[in-house]
């Protein structure tokens, strides 16, 4: 049977297994999918090994998903665009293809969350320049935003995305990242504040545009404080939970030869 894993360091909560396991199930597919905890030092032996084994593919998470590309045959543009994957397909010539689905799952998610969310309704407004900014950013400039506003505490890797991405950034002092969502019709925190067991979120929300389409990378927990305060000032909120199912979505088609649907039930299985 076709097996598939996720590779990380720790990976014991990861909701992964979970998630394809309850698609394996549901649509009575032969197939099985593991947690594989990898040490840095161990990453290129247990990935080459993988396909001897009878993987057809993998999910990469912290901390491999930068150095994972050294190990790769192919990688798709939207990986080297993010310089990162998340997801690896082991052809089946034995060479390994290393794809991005992060920005795919973050605008899918959005467009399920809010149907009516316009991308090109005005600036787009993120709060973090980390692994996972990078992602947003990329698929935000795909969705044709006008312009992105973009705020990082450490302001030199928000500069970083700017020469990268190009001209339609903007970078604000993360001091003033408040000002910044008056002019936001799209709204994503991207960064780690408001996860259980972190700090809040400071920054002001009293800015927020009643109507602007708001969302957290956040999941745990799955309605954050960011989404409650933005929900009360009348905007349409989307949590990050959907994100993480929707980016499976590609990888399990792949992988299993059947593209799964994203459902109430899906949530409830990974929760
Ligand atoms: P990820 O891959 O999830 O984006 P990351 O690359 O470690 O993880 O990025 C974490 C993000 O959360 C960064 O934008 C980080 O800001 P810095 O670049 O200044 O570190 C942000 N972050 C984490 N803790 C923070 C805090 N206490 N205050 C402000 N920003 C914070």
């Amino acid at each position: 049977i076709p097996l598939a894993g996720v590779i990380g360091h720790p990976i014991a909560h990861s909701k992964s297994p979970r998630l394809h396991k309850h698609w394996l199930r549901q649509y009575g597919l032969p197939g099985d999918y593991v947690p594989l905890d990898v040490a840095e030092k161990n990453l290129a032996t247990v990935v080459r090994a993988l396909p001897k084994a009878g993987f057809v593919g993998a999910n990469v998470t912290i901390p491999h998903k930068v150095n994972v590309l050294q190990l790769a045959d192919q990688i798709s543009d939207r990986a080297i665009l993010i310089g990162a994957a998340n997801t690896l397909i082991f052809l089946p010539d034995g060479r390994i293809h290393a794809d991005n689905t992060d920005g795919y799952g973050f605008l899918a998610n959005l467009r399920q969350g809010a149907p009516d969310w316009q991308p090109q309704a005005g600036p787009a407004a993120i709060l973090g320049a980390g692994g996972a900014a990078r992602a947003v950013v990329s698929s935000l400039l795909d969705a044709q935003v006008p312009e992105i506003l973009i705020s990082n505490r450490t302001r030199p890797k928000a500069e970083a995305l700017r020469s990268e991405f190009g001209a339609r950034l903007r970078v604000v002092d993360w001091v003033h990242a408040g000002n910044m969502l008056e002019e936001a019709a799209t709204v994503v925190n991207t960064t780690s504040l408001g996860m259980q067991g972190a700090a809040e979120l400071r920054v002001p929300l009293d800015g927020l545009q009643s109507g602007a389409v708001v969302t957290d990378l956040v999941y745990a927990p799955v309605d954050t404080r960011f989404l409650q305060v933005a929900r009360q000032m009348g905007c349409v909120t989307v949590d990050g939970l959907g994100m993480l199912l929707h980016q499976a979505v590609p990888a399990f088609e792949r992988w299993f030869g059947t593209r799964p649907e994203v459902t109430e039930a899906t949530r409830q299985a990974v929760l």
